[in-house]
């Protein structure tokens, strides 16, 4: 069997965030290409795209809205290392998702366009990575075309996300007419050149500082002064600070031709730090040669159609995962066959028999699972809990047709165990309307479309008062119950939250009553 210190040490597993359109998908195709997992050719991922919505219920309504709701994971393998790309939703709407696909990630990849910088979503996305020192990499994309000047988007990385930016490639040429990147270790010039369309990957030459100076006359100049200039200003990358989530390595490229792509996946493989040792829910640490433990960082139901199953992902944390052996969900003690394990690449599923720390599982039909559980193979261990997202937006939710109640809450218990949406109840109106909690509107549009379609339960929304939401506990309950402007409700898992209907009121609330508990959440009231 092989020893899992050795193949954790060859695995590097990241997310790319990014805000919409500034080229997560082009860059992960790209990475695909150059990772030899394409073939010759990108376009791939487009194509399995279009050949993904015959299998997803609810790809219609990713496709009328442009968006990708369903993430996978994506395996290949670079230089010596088997590289696990987890894509995260797009949508603002589904940070919570992303929260939990980072959950699983050793480090991100953020994804600037070079004309936009730092983007609202990005910025959103960004503290999660802080929240949890996710240490992260950042491509500055789009170089290819006309952009804000390198040195302005550093100051911007700089004074938006207090981070300081190091780069490791600087450009040549101006956005809009791009010609090759300095690495600024070596203080080596790469020059690049097109492909049609970019499809294949951008042949590179090596180019002397003299040659340099001929060819690319004042922009050459220009870029050396500056690459220079950041050398002397300690603007190198730190390991230790790039770790600590206080400084990022930049790199400058242009997904769409490829240029820039590969110094990016050197990166990758030279600076994400292996999977190690995983924090407990005790405190310590379980080393990656334990005995095998995952975590189920996401919960999906009808990916499939045809299979109408649910796929529980997880994260391999410790020791080798073998198919076929027993495993034990941590929260329940229930022991559950792994036969059906798979490996997830996109939307094509192969199975699995042997996987390592680093590596993601998908189990089907294992019921039991819900995104935050531990799983194991012997020795028992509880990872910490997966923080949520304070929710923004509150809808009631009730069947239309009350004979349709059974899937109706058949349908809610699935989109909360998935959580797809947070399902709040109060204890006067129970199951029969209960509040549906979310980050984004989209939320709903997915929940009341998989009520419908998936579960056969057409549903009707209707707004409530509430716009902010604190986490408490059963001590402040009573008070905060006889206080105008303020439901207290339950989640499944026994969590409650307090509802305000305004943040004003909130604020109000915390300040008068130092001793009821009002806990903040990740992200709440974030930027929009
Ligand atoms: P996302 O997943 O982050 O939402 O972004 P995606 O990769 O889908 O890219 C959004 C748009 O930006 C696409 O154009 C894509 O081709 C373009 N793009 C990505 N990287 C680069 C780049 O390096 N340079 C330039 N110039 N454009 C880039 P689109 O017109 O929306 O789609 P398509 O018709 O090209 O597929």
């Amino acid at each position: 069997m092989s020893d899992p210190r050795t193949e954790a040490a060859r695995r590097r597993t990241f997310a790319i965030i990014s805000h919409p359109d500034a080229g997560k998908t082009t860059l992960t195709e790209k990475f695909l290409l150059y990772g030899g997992a394409l073939g010759k050719e990108a376009g791939t991922v487009k194509a399995r795209e279009g050949r993904r919505s015959a299998t997803s219920d609810w790809m219609d309504l990713e496709q009328q809205r442009g968006i990708s709701i369903t993430s996978a994971a994506l395996q290949f393998e670079y230089r010596d290392c088997v590289v696990n790309l987890l894509d995260t939703p797009g949508h603002r709407d589904f940070s919570e998702d992303t929260y939990r696909v980072l959950a699983a990630a050793d480090a991100a990849v953020m994804v600037l366009d070079a004309a936009k910088g730092i983007e609202p979503q990005t910025l959103k996305l960004f503290e999660v990575c802080r929240e949890r020192e996710i240490p992260f990499l950042t491509f500055i994309n789009k170089w290819d075309r006309p952009g804000k000047a390198p040195l302005q988007l550093l100051d911007e990385i700089e004074e938006t996300l207090v981070v300081e930016p190091t780069p490791v490639t600087w450009p040549v040429g101006i956005p809009g007419d791009f010609r090759g990147v300095i690495h600024q270790q070596t203080g080596e010039y790469t020059r690049f050149e097109r492909t049609a369309r970019g499809s294949t990957m951008a042949p590179e030459e090596v180019v002397s500082a003299e040659q340099a100076a001929i060819d690319e006359g004042e922009w050459w100049t220009a870029a050396q002064e500056e690459a220079e200039l950041l050398r002397e200003l300690g603007r190198v990358v730190d390991t230790k600070t790039f770790l600590a989530c206080e400084s990022t390595p930049v790199f400058f490229g242009s997904a769409l031709t490829n240029f820039g792509v590969r110094f990016l996946l050197d990166g990758v493989i030279d600076l994400v730090p292996p999977p190690s040792a995983q924090l407990l829910a005790d405190g310590s640490r379980r080393p990656v040669d334990a005995p095998f433990a995952g975590l189920v960082f996401k919960v999906q139901a009808g990916m499939d159609k045809a299979h109408r199953d649910r796929i529980a992902f997880v994260r391999v944390c410790s020791g080798v995962f073998e198919r076929g052996e027993m495993l034990t969900t941590g929260r329940s003690g229930r022991q559950f066959s792994s036969k059906y394990a798979q490996t997830l690449f996109g939307q094509d599923r192969d199975t699995v028999d042997e996987a390592f720390p680093g590596d993601i599982l998908g189990l089907v039909n294992a019921n039991d699972l819900r995104a935050g559980d531990s799983v194991y193979a012997e020795e028992e261990c509880q990872f910490p809990p997966l923080p949520a997202f304070a929710p923004e937006h509150f809808m009631r939710a009730r069947v239309k047709d009350t004979s349709k109640f059974k899937q109706f809450r058949k349908g809610i218990a699935q989109l909360d165990e998935e959580g797809a949406v947070q399902v709040l109840r109060d204890a006067d109106l129970g199951d029969q309307a209960p509040i549906l909690a979310a980050v984004g509107q989209l939320q709903f549009e997915v929940a009341t479309h998989r009520l419908e379609n998936e579960f056969g339960a057409p549903v009707e929304l209707t707004a409530t008062p509430y716009t902010i939401a604190r986490r408490t506990d059963p001590e402040s309950r009573e008070a905060l119950h006889q206080m105008q402007g303020v439901s207290v409700l339950a989640r499944e898992d026994g969590t409650l939250l307090a509802l305000f209907e305004s943040r004003f009121w909130m604020d109000r609330v915390v300040g008068d009553h130092p001793e009821l508990t009002l806990e903040r959440m990740v992200a709440e009231g974030g930027l929009n």
